[in-house]
């Protein structure tokens, strides 16, 4: 590989790097969770300092950052949705630069991808994109990380994502399998397919990798012969709680299933972003339930807990992809 330097850059969305950077990233987590495994400590980036910006709720992304800051020897400091002044009363431009002066890095997820171009801009130091409208870039490099461990190499296999194509998942998950040579399938109704601008630069990027992008609404033709069959729930957060009854219907003819599961290869595995809407164990799942009658969403329980589905192992790959970026992009 040739000599990869992504010190000071941002990680802001995938199409910024090239194949090259990924996999060398990519590289650099399975080194790193080969450490944690073993138990070897490496503080190396004690010292530093780093803030995570937060106007979304999060689990996995957050946890991640924390975990993996603390793993490199770094100071954190957490912002809730409510506790900066942020947006409300100081500007995006006006933020960057007091936060640039403070810290090493900086976390965003929230709203549009302006913003998180903005702090970069502004900052003066990496900014990592935790989820925005548009993309949630960490969580494909822990996608990957996943797929490698069952597969070994990626490149040739067929991806298919299932239901809200036009999501910041599914935008995202285009984009890494263009880069890498994966062969995407967006399955899902014409109304929510990715905007035709992105489908149109992956096209070309997946073309010199030897990879296709695929748009359909057939789920028998999508998922033949799948390796990996992906979703996310149907309504993204920031999204108005009133369209969940459109959603439903529109979208629960791409749910993952049994059927689905079997018409992909026998080898094939099922990956899911998280939070999921596989059961009635949640206040969410429980009001769609009162109101519609629908005991699961996007997957069925009997998918989600099968040996097929290796979604909490792509959770704990969030910590070690997360804290590769962090040190590709801050380590001396
Ligand atoms: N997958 C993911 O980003 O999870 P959180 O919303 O819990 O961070
Ligand atoms: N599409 C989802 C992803 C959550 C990790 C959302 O934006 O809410």
């Amino acid at each position: 590989m040739k000599d990869i330097n992504l010190k000071g850059k941002s990680f802001l969305k995938l199409l910024d790097f090239s194949s090259d950077e990924i996999r060398y990233l990519l590289d650099l987590s399975k080194e790193l969770k080969d450490k944690k495994k073993k138990g070897i400590l490496h503080k190396d980036l004690e010292g530093k300092n780093i803030v995570l910006l937060f106007e979304k709720t999060s689990t996995r992304t957050r946890c991640a950052f924390e975990v993996a800051g603390y793993d490199l020897g770094m100071g954190v400091t957490y912002l809730d949705p409510n506790s900066s002044q942020m947006g409300h009363k100081e500007s995006i431009e006006d933020t960057a630069k007091v936060l640039g002066r403070m810290f090493d890095g900086i976390e965003y997820r929230g709203f549009e991808q302006e913003i998180v171009e903005k702090l970069a801009k502004y900052s003066g130091v990496p900014v990592w994109n935790g989820l925005t409208t548009e993309f949630h870039p960490t969580q494909m490099l822990a996608d990957v990380m996943t797929i490698e461990e069952n597969f070994v190499n990626s490149k040739g296999l067929k991806l298919v994502f299932m239901g809200d194509a036009r999501n910041n998942v599914a935008n995202s998950l285009m984009v890494v399998s263009a880069k890498l040579g994966i062969n995407f399938v967006a399955c899902g109704p014409k109304e929510n397919m990715p905007s035709a601008e992105l489908v149109e630069k992956c096209k070309v990027i997946a073309k010199e990798n030897d990879s296709t992008i695929t748009l359909t609404d057939d789920v028998i033709a999508a998922t033949k012969d799948a390796d990996v069959i992906y979703t996310d729930i149907w309504v993204s957060m920031g999204e108005e709680k009133s369209i969940w009854g459109d959603r439903i219907k529109l979208l629960s003819p791409y749910q993952v299933n049994k059927s689905v599961m079997q018409n992909a290869k026998a080898s094939a595995i099922f990956l899911h972003c998280l939070p999921s809407f596989h059961d009635l164990n949640t206040t969410v799942a429980k009001d769609i339930y009162d109101k519609y009658g629908l005991k699961e969403m996007e997957v069925t329980d009997e998918v989600f807990m099968s040996s097929q589905s290796k979604v909490f192992d792509e959770a704990e790959n969030r910590l070690h992809t997360i804290k590769a970026v962090m040190y590709a992009t801050l380590k001396d």
